[in-house]
C-alpha cells in the first residue's frame, strides 16, 4: 500500500466513521410542551409512533383554539428529542366530513403486503360526541398526504371512541377502542389490508369504563395499558397482560401513581437498541384539566420497568435520558 500523507489518513479515518442519524443520549423534560427544530410547539397530542428506517415518526392531534380538528401532524426524530416537523398529513380539506370535525388519537401501522401506511383514529362531527366512529386513512409514504377512507362504527354497530392499533409479529393487526359509551373496550382483528374490521375478538373488562388503550409486546407477553374515563382529568392508569392477543386477558392492575403523574396514556413505544429494548410510556397532560385548549397540553414520557415478565411499573422522573442507539431509557 502506498504511503499516504497524514492529512489523507485523517480524511480516510473521518470517512470511516459511520454517519448515522442517531446521537448521544438525549434528555427529555416532563410536564412541558416540546418544541420542534423550527422552534414551534410540537402538536402530536393523543398520538402514536412508528419507526421507519432510522426515524421515529410521531403522529398526533393538532387542534384549533376551539379544539376542533386542524390536522393530524407528523414529526420525525432519530433520538426521540429532536423533532422535525414533516407534514400535516390529514387536514379539514382531506374529506368533506373533515370540514368540521374532531379527530382524536391517530395511530399508524404499515402493511407490508399492500405497501400502505394505514391510519386509524376516533372521529366526531365537531359539534357533539355522539358519532363515536372509527375512521381510516391511507398513504403510500409515511409522512405524505393520507387519503381518507371513511368513518364508521366497527361492524356497523359498535360505538368507538378512544382507539389504538397493534400490529403483531405475524402481520396480523388489531384495533382496540372504547365502546358502549366507554363502558367497554372492544378488541377487534383488522382485515388483511388493515383498512377494515374483520371480527370482534372480545370485549374486555365489561362495564369497567377503561379508555386510552395502548398495546405492546415484550418477550412474548402482550401488555395493554389503559386509563379510566374522566374526560380531560388524569386518573389511575392500569394494565393487563395476555400471552396472545386473542387469548384471555388478565385482570387490571395499577401502574404509576393515582393520576398517572397527571397524565393519560397515549402510546407505548419500544426503543430497540444495541444493548436492550426499553418501553417508553407516552402520556398526555391534557390542558383541558385546567380549562385550556388541547394545543396547550404537555407531555409526560416515562420508562416502564418490568419486575417480572408479566408485571410493569412506572415511577416519576422530572427528566429522562433516552439513548436510541443503545436502547437505554432511564429516569434521571
Ligand atoms: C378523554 C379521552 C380523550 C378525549 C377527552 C375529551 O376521556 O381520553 O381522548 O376524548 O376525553 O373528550
Amino acid at each position: 500500500m502506498p504511503r499516504l500523507p497524514a492529512v489523507a489518513l485523517l480524511v480516510t479515518a473521518l470517512l470511516a466513521v459511520p454517519l448515522t442519524a442517531s446521537a448521544a443520549p438525549a434528555t427529555v423534560t416532563n410536564g412541558t410542551q416540546f418544541t420542534d427544530t423550527s422552534g414551534n410547539v410540537v402538536h402530536a397530542h393523543g398520538g402514536g409512533m412508528l419507526k421507519v428506517g432510522a426515524y421515529y415518526y410521531w403522529f398526533g392531534e393538532n387542534r384549533n383554539a376551539d379544539n376542533t380538528f386542524k390536522a393530524v401532524s407528523v414529526y420525525r426524530s432519530a433520538d426521540l428529542k429532536t423533532w422535525e416537523f414533516r407534514n400535516n398529513v390529514l387536514t379539514p380539506s382531506s374529506a368533506a366530513e373533515l370540514g368540521r370535525a374532531n379527530i382524536e388519537r391517530p395511530k399508524v401501522v404499515y402493511n407490508s403486503s399492500t405497501g400502505q401506511f394505514v391510519m386509524w383514529m376516533h372521529k366526531e362531527n365537531g359539534k357533539d360526541y355522539s358519532e363515536a366512529r372509527a375512521a381510516v386513512a391511507t398513504s403510500s409514504t409515511v409522512d405524505g398526504k393520507y387519503t381518507w377512507r371513511g368513518s364508521f362504527r366497527p361492524l356497523g354497530q359498535h360505538m368507538s371512541r378512544d382507539i389504538t392499533l397493534f400490529k403483531d409479529d405475524d402481520g396480523t393487526a388489531y384495533m382496540v377502542s372504547a365502546a358502549r359509551e366507554n363502558a367497554d373496550l372492544n378488541l377487534y382483528r383488522l382485515t388483511a389490508d388493515y383498512t377494515g374490521v374483520s371480527t370482534l375478538v372480545r370485549t374486555l373488562w365489561r362495564g369497567s369504563s377503561r379508555e386510552a388503550p395502548a398495546v405492546f409486546k415484550r418477550n412474548g407477553v402482550y401488555f395493554m395499558v389503559t386509563s379510566g374515563a374522566t374526560y380531560w382529568n388524569p386518573n389511575q392508569q392500569k394494565y393487563a397482560t395476555a400471552t396472545s392477543m386473542t387469548g384471555t386477558w388478565s385482570g387490571l392492575a395499577n401502574v404509576g401513581d393515582s393520576t398517572g403523574y397527571r397524565s393519560q396514556t397515549a402510546y407505548v413505544v419500544p426503543v430497540q437498541g444495541t444493548q436492550t429494548t426499553s418501553y417508553l410510556y407516552l402520556g398526555d397532560r391534557w390542558a383541558g384539566a385546567w380549562n385550556r385548549p388541547v394545543n396547550e397540553s404537555q407531555y409526560v414520557w416515562l420508562p416502564l420497568k418490568f419486575p417480572t415478565p408479566r408485571t410493569v411499573t412506572m415511577s416519576w422522573s422530572q427528566r429522562i435520558s433516552v439513548d436510541t442507539t443503545t436502547g437505554v431509557v432511564q429516569g434521571l
